[in-house]
């Protein structure tokens, strides 16, 4: 089928884009961000996804993908008009949808026969209904006729070609059978479950997986806060929960808070879209309010390693939101930054992928080549990412070169042993101490 992807460069656009010409649709990836569409053409990708850029390579060779920023000549030659626009949080928790509105205003004034309009950006539940409609009042020629469906997206950062090409479950809102018989054409390579509902029930579907998630990582992390104040070991509890099928272990890791494009932006629009509907939202909102307290905690923690000693040199290991992405956006590691940066701690970073940060973070942050640079001369190391390589530090080396040997895992990804018999003092989240202050004094040593 003839697909157009609008918002086709972005993180969703793109991959499904690509996604789309593997299953041989013929597909244009429209975008007004001209820079991109012409890295694109040129084979630069904007993000970095395992498989991305091969796949690509695959379709564009096969001439299933077009990149362009002319939205009317994509919005012409298509069929299905696929809008990925970025959906980000407004005020008060609001979602801005001025992407889509533009967007949906190209479409109203470039349509010249029947379209299939397939939201994928994520929504507040009842935009599909107000899209129908501004699409119908904004209609340039009258004769053309249209649907709107709702298809969310749930691919992940980091597994993301894998996600769309193998997803669980596709997720349709139509309010037609004409429009969910096209969907389901489009989709009926994928071996996967097509679920067909309203567009509100889709759109809220998206919402309550998301929000679900983010339940599960705040819960752990509440969990592992009482775990450390009664000296229990949260990796003991998770081992005797895990194996409940009705828990199971995905989404259940304490650590520094989501993070990342998503959750926190899409926790906070339902929590808006409940309240505007007068339902009660305090679970959420206590999801939310946890998140915030995860940063807090690791302040304190750091703070309280410090508070003895003058120097008061930081490193931070880790600033994408998860590994295996270079994407940082509302990552923990720069949140946590901006706190340290309040209290005036000398701040050295170091990621294995992100090579620089927001212009107003860049000047106050050095950057190190490695994470054994970043430990030369510091105070108290702390492990924001779970990247490999961290996983496999020399801690002997790390106490060597550290000058108080202080790691702060808010991973969890290294032995609390393993550090114990290196001579570190280590803070896990959750996660039992096997040193105290004294011993930290006798181990501390000046590089
Ligand atoms: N990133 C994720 O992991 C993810 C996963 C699932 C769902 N989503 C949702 O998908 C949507 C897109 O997210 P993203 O991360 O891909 O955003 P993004 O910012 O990476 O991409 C959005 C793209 O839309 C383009 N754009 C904006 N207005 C346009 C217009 N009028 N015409 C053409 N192009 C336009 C931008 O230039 C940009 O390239 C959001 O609603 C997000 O919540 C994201």
């Amino acid at each position: 089928m003839n697909v157009a992807i609008i918002g086709g460069t972005g993180y969703v656009g793109l991959v499904t884009g690509v996604g789309l010409a593997a299953h041989n649709h013929q597909v244009i990836c429209a975008d007004i961000n001209e820079t991109k569409i012409n890295g694109l053409n040129n084979g630069i990708l904007p993000i970095y996804e395992e498989g991305l850029s091969d796949l690509l390579s695959e379709v564009k060779a096969r001439k299933k993908i077009h990149f362009t920023s002319n939205i009317s000549a994509a919005v012409e030659a298509s069929d299905i008009i696929f809008v990925s626009v970025g959906t980000p949080e407004g005020k008060n928790g609001e979602t801005d949808i001025s992407q889509l509105v533009r967007a949906l205003k190209s479409i109203a004034n470039n349509m010249n026969t029947y379209k299939l309009i397939a939201i994928k950006s994520t929504v507040p539940v009842g935009t599909n209904e107000m899209a129908r409609k501004f699409l119908q009042s904004n209609l340039k020629n009258h004769s053309c006729s249209f649907d709107v469906v709702s298809n969310p997206e749930f691919l992940r950062v980091g597994s993301a070609v894998q996600d769309f090409l193998s997803p669980e479950r596709i997720i349709v809102g139509a309010d037609s059978k004409k429009a969910a018989d096209m969907m389901k054409k489009l989709y009926s390579s994928f071996d996967t479950p097509i679920i067909v509902t309203d567009t509100k029930s889709a759109e809220m579907i998206k919402y309550a997986c998301n929000s679900y998630l983010a339940t599960r990582i705040s819960f752990i992390n509440e969990i592992a806060e009482i775990c450390e104040k009664v000296n229990a070991d949260i990796h003991a509890v998770l081992d005797g929960m895990k194996l409940d099928k009705r828990i199971g272990g995905l989404y259940l890791s304490p650590g520094p808070g989501f993070g990342g494009p998503c959750l926190s932006k899409d926790i906070k629009s339902l929590i808006n879209t409940g309240v505007k509907a007068n339902a009660n939202v305090n679970l959420l909102k206590s999801v939310m309010g946890r998140n915030d307290v995860q940063i807090m905690n690791i302040m304190h923690t750091v703070e309280h390693e410090l508070a003895e000693m003058d120097a008061k040199k930081v490193s931070v290991l880790g600033l994408s939101f998860k590994a295996g992405t270079n994407d940082t956006r509302n990552s923990p590691a720069i949140r946590l930054i901006e706190k340290l940066i309040e209290k005036n701690y000398e701040i050295v970073v170091y990621d294995p992928v992100v090579k620089q940060l927001e212009d107003v973070l860049n000047p106050q942050v050095t950057f190190s080549k490695s994470a054994d640079e970043a430990a030369k001369g510091s105070d108290c190391l702390i492990i924001m990412t779970e990247w490999d390589e961290f996983k496999k530090m020399d801690l002997k080396s790390v106490y060597y070169r550290m000058r108080t040997p202080v790691i702060i895992d808010t991973r969890n990804i290294l032995s609390v042993e393993e550090a114990f018999k290196a001579g570190i003092r280590y803070s896990g989240i959750g996660t039992r101490k096997l040193q105290n202050k004294e011993t930290m004094k006798v181990y501390r040593n000046i590089v």
